[in-house]
């Protein structure tokens, strides 16, 4: 069984300026089409490959974008730089409280994108079908064990009943294909993919387990403490005939596996041992207003600053495009001289 490697790009590099308009492009060639949008750094759960037990030091009001601030941005990514797809995500988006006005205005927009978002799915039950009338077209739930004892573990709060209602509701409310993304445990991962599986199978979820990152608060992630894809499609294997989906993959991170014959499938997004750089389409918004181009970006550009001062909608355009043209080529998790980015995921956004 193999996983297809697309690394990083290996086309020639451009140079010079960014574009002055066209798609957001960078200089090996990739074009940023899909958006991600941290509405907060804050999370109910403490997940231990993410944050501390303590929580961390939250952004406050003021450093946050305003509703007026994120919907300018929205507008100026999907009207002048052919963003297509927008997906909020967090720390919890669900703790953002203009979260639904948020998604309403996204959909407004002409041509109008396609709204996905990122949850841990406490609170999801009982905002599913409001969130589906604002307008989100699908839903992606972090699961990473349906085993509640292994879920407090992992998570550092007794809510597997929540998460799994607010699932239930996600389904109910037609946010489909609704998406598990599970992240596992070192000790416990291998069992939990297995049940994980079962659970997504019999419910009409799609699992996908995604490869941890050095993204921690903790900045205490190492390669021999985490699951690998190889391994963990190995045991998935002894319980399941998994066979490659025909389907083109794209740019999606996740590559699919029809399980037992099919419809029903699994991905694997093996970020980590499979690098999929070179066919990223990403570009990322903070809650604090700042675009990476990657997620392990040392550098930011500050286009909260920039509104605030004053500044048009050309020249905020002209800066993300700017942002993006200097987007790396991956992520260089696997050189020897691989700095992790200072903020952890839970301020970035997955
Ligand atoms: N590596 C991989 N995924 C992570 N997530 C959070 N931290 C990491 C990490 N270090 C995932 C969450 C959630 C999504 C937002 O990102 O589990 O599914
Ligand atoms: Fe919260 Fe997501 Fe981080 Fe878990 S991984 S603590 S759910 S932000």
């Amino acid at each position: 069984m193999t996983i297809i490697a697309l690394g990083v790009p290996s086309v020639s590099r451009r140079v010079g300026p960014a574009p002055v308009g066209g798609p957001l492009v960078d200089t090996y060639g990739r074009v940023a089409t899909d958006l991600r949008v941290s509405l907060t750094d804050r999370c109910n759960l403490r997940c231990t490959y993410c944050m501390p037990a303590e929580g961390l030091d939250w952004m406050s009001g003021e450093q946050l974008l305003n509703t007026d601030e994120l919907t300018r941005l929205l507008r100026i990514a999907v009207t002048r730089l052919g963003v297509t797809r927008v997906r909020f995500t967090g720390g919890e988006p669900l703790l953002a409280k203009h979260l639904e006005e948020v998604v309403a205005a996204t959909a407004a927009l002409r041509p109008r994108p396609e709204i996905t978002l990122t949850t841990n799915g406490i609170g999801l039950h009982r905002r599913a079908a409001g969130l589906k009338g604002a307008g989100l077209n699908r839903i992606n739930v972090s699961l990473d064990t349906v085993d509640a004892e292994h879920f407090a573990h992992i998570t550092r709060r007794d809510r597997l009943a929540d998460v799994l209602a607010g699932l239930a509701a996600a389904h109910r409310v037609g946010l489909q294909p609704v998406k598990v993304n599970a992240v596992l445990d070192p000790m416990t991962g291998l069992e939990d993919a297995v049940s994980l599986l079962r659970f997504s199978l019999e419910h009409d979820y799609q699992l996908r387990i995604i490869e941890q990152m050095p993204l921690d608060a903790g900045h205490e992630w190492s390669r021999g403490k985490t699951l690998g894809a190889d391994e963990v499609l190995a045991t998935l294997q002894r319980h399941f005939t998994l066979t490659p989906d025909p389907a083109p993959r794209g740019s999606a991170p996740a590559q699919l596996w029809l399980v037992d014959g099919g419809p029903a499938t699994v991905g694997i997004i093996a970020s980590v041992s499979h690098a999929f750089c070179s066919a990223c389409d990403r570009t990322r918004l903070t809650a604090d207003g700042q675009v990476r181009s990657c997620l392990f970006s040392r550098e930011e550009t500050d286009l909260r600053a920039l509104m605030r001062s004053g500044a048009d909608d050309d020249a905020v355009e002209g800066a993300w495009r700017a942002a993006m043209w200097a987007k790396p080529a991956g992520h260089g998790i696997n050189d020897p001289d691989f700095v992790q980015p200072d903020r952890p995921m839970s301020a970035i956004g997955g």
